[in-house]
């Protein structure tokens, strides 16, 4: 067995923190600075016994040379480690430490949402069996608390639906866009500047990210286990500065929202894509880099949990909080490390856990989907376009909400249509958009941004 470091406090927990990027150190420092505050409200003192670090050689201020390592699994099961804060994001090496760490009888808290949506069910069995516990608060939404009121505030209610802001990153660029007129490549290079969007921005701009998000909580919520390959999934990167400018003259925002509901027969409607939101939804007026989540329960009604969804002291009051919560909840692993120690409060079992092996999701098909839609089609400008297009909705079932027309290219002779739709069937939409790039009016079919919120399967 590993000695504890000689500053570590008789009776302290120990804690493994794997990783020391921009939530690492909100973390290590959080920690450091309020230690004794935080051994006060937990019963027992937190020591940082190893920090799992990329690169040794590079310097690292603050922070005690001698707990640095870049062995994170090693750390991460060593006899003196209680809990393991996993702070590296990414799937491995990630996955793998917070696996031999709950094998290992250590209780994990984690901000890692693409770990828990893929193989979050399976650690989570794994903490069950090996009698800790896993906490992932800052997996979604940073530091704004809705994994532990899904967990337990909400458990009276059936959850009707989930509607969320959940990737701050395209939040704030569909606000630039919208408020400040910025084209798509301008307000991805202003979040990057601003340190928002990674060089590679795919993830955030995918989609990606949020899908894994609303995987997490739509499992929650809907007791069930749901992949993020179950989510239905479309980015921002189709969206041009006019959909704004029409968007407003309409009366609408432009979010990225994740929804999850269910549907009249049971199955699960579980989607990230642009929507267009009335002005005066409270979503619309989440703007830049905020998230929000809002739930619908049956006895509570719409709840709306909001602040910020990313950063390292957002991120940081979440992990702290799940750590404090371990700590003050008792023996956080089964180890040495505990055995013996000292505590303020008698041993509980480990913070409320959702069931292992929740029943499979039956999921909505999306061409059920009853929605009002927004189309942008580029014409040709000349008579009798708008009796073909008029036509083609017909044919398909869709009948039209509002239309206006807005001269493209007078020289070219085109022409834009803006369209909205009452509600209409998904797969009719679909039809239209793959049988109206045929008709000779048409010249490109555009974009479809679905409006509102939807009910899916439900009867037009
Ligand atoms: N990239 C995420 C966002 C933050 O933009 O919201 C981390 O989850």
């Amino acid at each position: 067995m590993a000695p504890p470091t000689p500053s570590a406090p008789v009776g302290s927990i120990g804690v493994a923190l794997l990783g020391l990027g921009v939530v690492g150190r909100g973390v290590f420092e959080a920690l450091r600075d309020n230690a004794a505050i935080y051994a006060t409200r937990s019963g027992r003192p937190i020591a940082v016994r190893g920090v799992a670090v990329h690169d040794l050689t590079r310097a690292r201020d603050g922070v005690d040379q001698a707990l640095l390592t870049n062995d994170p699994r090693a750390l991460a099961v060593r006899d003196d480690i209680d809990i393991v804060v996993e702070l590296m994001g990414g799937m491995e090496p990630a996955a793998a430490c917070i696996e031999a760490a709950l094998a290992a009888g250590k209780s994990v808290v984690t901000a890692n949402k693409e770990v828990m949506a893929k193989r979050g069910p399976e650690l989570l069995a794994l903490a069950q069996q090996n009698g800790v516990a896993l906490l992932y608060e800052a997996s979604v939404g940073g530091g704004i608390p809705i994994i532990a009121p899904l967990n337990r505030d909400l458990q009276a209610n059936e959850i009707r639906s989930l509607q969320a802001i959940i990737n701050g990153t395209t939040n704030f660029m569909l606000t630039a866009m919208a408020q400040d007129g910025l084209s798509y490549d301008a307000a991805l290079a202003e979040a990057q500047r601003r340190g928002y969007a990674e060089a590679d921005p795919s993830s955030d701009v995918g989609g990606v990210d949020a899908a894994y998000k609303l995987a997490i909580l739509a499992s929650l919520a809907f007791h069930t286990t749901v992949h993020p390959d179950d989510v239905y999934r479309e980015g921002i990167t189709q969206l041009s500065a006019r959909d704004f400018r029409f968007a407003a003259d309409l009366g609408y925002v432009i979010r990225l929202l994740a929804v999850a509901q269910r549907d009249t027969d049971g199955a699960l409607d579980v989607r990230v894509h642009p929507t267009l939101l009335d002005a005066h939804d409270p979503l619309a007026r989440v703007d830049g880099v905020l998230n929000a989540v809002a739930v619908e329960g049956d006895l509570l009604g719409r709840a709306i949990f909001e602040g910020e969804g990313a950063g390292s002291r957002p991120t940081t009051s979440a992990v702290v909080a799940d750590l404090l919560h371990l700590v003050s909840s008792g023996p956080a692993s089964r180890g040495p490390a505990s055995r013996g120690a000292a505590s303020n409060h008698p041993p509980e079992s480990p913070p409320r856990q959702p069931p292992t092996d929740p029943p499979p999701a039956q999921f909505a098909s999306r061409g059920a989907l009853h929605m009002r839609y927004y189309l942008r089609v580029l014409v040709r400008d000349r008579p009798g376009v708008i009796a073909e297009i008029g036509r083609a909705f017909a044919t398909n079932n869709i009948s039209i909400a509002s239309l206006l027309q807005v001269e493209a290219d007078a020289v070219a002779g085109t022409a834009e249509l803006i369209i909205t739709t009452h509600h209409a069937r998904e797969s009719d939409i679909d039809r239209f958009m793959a049988t109206a790039g045929m008709l000779d009016a048409v010249q490109d079919v555009g974009i479809r941004i679905r409006i509102g919120s939807a009910s899916a399967g439900s009867r037009p």
